[in-house]
């Protein structure tokens, strides 16, 4: 953990950091971030490093800039594929088993993926499942469909930036919980159709796979900032780079021609109230990620603590429930409590 002390200029924090936490990878032990001045959209960061070595400004850039590089991001075909995905899939509701099975067989990852999920969901079985027949008989369609359309996604993202990130795996617990709730909050007011809901919860925090790949000097700033102060995540992150992952997270998905919903849910997510015609599909976000992070379970890289009365303080319930019937939120209140006791063990079963 790192030794911080409060700088002379107007930033909050600055701070020595020892190697080895989660999203402090990069800087080398006893590397100092302190604020450097400048004028771009984020301020600028100076890292003095420890032996002699001369200092490396990180500095703040303006929208432009940013939008520049994400616009040079690599495009991912999992994520260039989702609206025909979402599309396929919802023709696919119908199909055998049979025929699921055959496509999900015909990918490594997933097949293992499957077997392990449904192995640890029912880890009560007297003999493990083994095939994807099997599988997909005991874990349903929705799960199956689910899978089918994370998987891809996930490994792609994970390839963007392999090694900036340490906790990977607790952050991508964080995502998927997040989709699962999502969609379970959305469900409990429309009916749901396809994955849509699912697939804005999954990547609502993609902007920061897309700031530990774009911009890892900023990334490792905030992220050393973050542990050392417990602020609020989007706050250091406008004060590093001069852009939140909320609003990175929606450049990069609206590059891939996502559902406008999609987009908007990853850029309003902490503020539903913004989001206009697709506030509904962001408060639910907005929930069900403050839910995950209450509950403790996988990572959002978001230090700032959450507990009870900040969820229900959360303007995404107004939204979602305009004429505040205390009877409507206690019943999803409720059923959401049920879920978040089943959502460590299928987590652990997916990722
Ligand atoms: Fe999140």
């Amino acid at each position: 953990m790192g030794t911080w002390e409060e700088p002379s200029g107007g930033h909050a924090c600055a701070g020595v950091v020892d190697s080895g936490e989660a999203g402090t990878q990069l800087l080398p032990q006893g590397s100092r971030w302190e604020p450097a001045g400048g004028d771009a959209g984020g301020g600028s960061w100076r890292r003095e490093e420890s032996g002699g070595k001369p200092a490396r400004p990180v500095p703040g850039l303006s929208r432009r800039e940013i939008e520049q590089r994400v616009g040079a991001c690599v495009l991912l075909p999992s994520l260039s594929s989702v609206n025909g995905v979402l599309r396929e899939l919802l023709n696919a509701e119908q199909r055998y088993t049979a025929q699921i099975s055959d496509v999900i067989r015909r990918d490594p990852s997933m097949t293992a993926r499957m077997l392990r999920l449904v192995n640890s969901v029912y880890y009560g079985l007297s003999t493990p499942v083994t095939s994807i027949e099997e599988a997909v008989f005991y874990l349903g369609i929705r799960q199956v469909r689910q899978l089918a359309m994370s998987t891809p996604i996930i490994e792609e993202l994970q390839r963007l930036s392999p090694r900036r990130m340490t906790s990977w795996r607790r952050f991508w617990q964080h995502c998927i919980g997040t989709a699962i709730l999502t969609r379970e909050i959305m469900a409990a007011l429309r009916p749901v159709h396809d994955e849509v809901e699912y697939v804005a919860g999954l990547l609502h925090d993609v902007g920061r796979i897309v700031m530990a790949a774009e911009f890892p000097d900023h990334f490792a700033v905030v992220g050393s900032l973050c542990e050392a102060c417990q602020r609020e995540l989007r706050e250091v992150e406008v004060e590093v780079l001069g852009m939140d992952h909320c609003e990175l997270g929606a450049l990069y998905l609206a590059n891939h021609h996502l559902p406008e919903e999609i987009v908007a849910a990853a850029r309003h997510h902490a503020a539903p109230e913004g989001a206009g015609e697709q506030a509904p599909l962001a408060a639910a976000v907005q929930l069900a990620n403050g839910l995950v992070r209450w509950s403790g379970i996988g990572d959002s890289g978001n230090p700032a603590a959450v507990d009870e009365a900040g969820w229900l303080g959360l303007s995404g319930w107004g939204i979602l429930f305009p004429r505040r019937l205390e009877e409507e939120q206690s019943l999803l209140r409720a059923s959401l409590r049920r879920s978040l006791e089943r959502l460590p063990q299928i987590l652990d079963g997916l990722i």
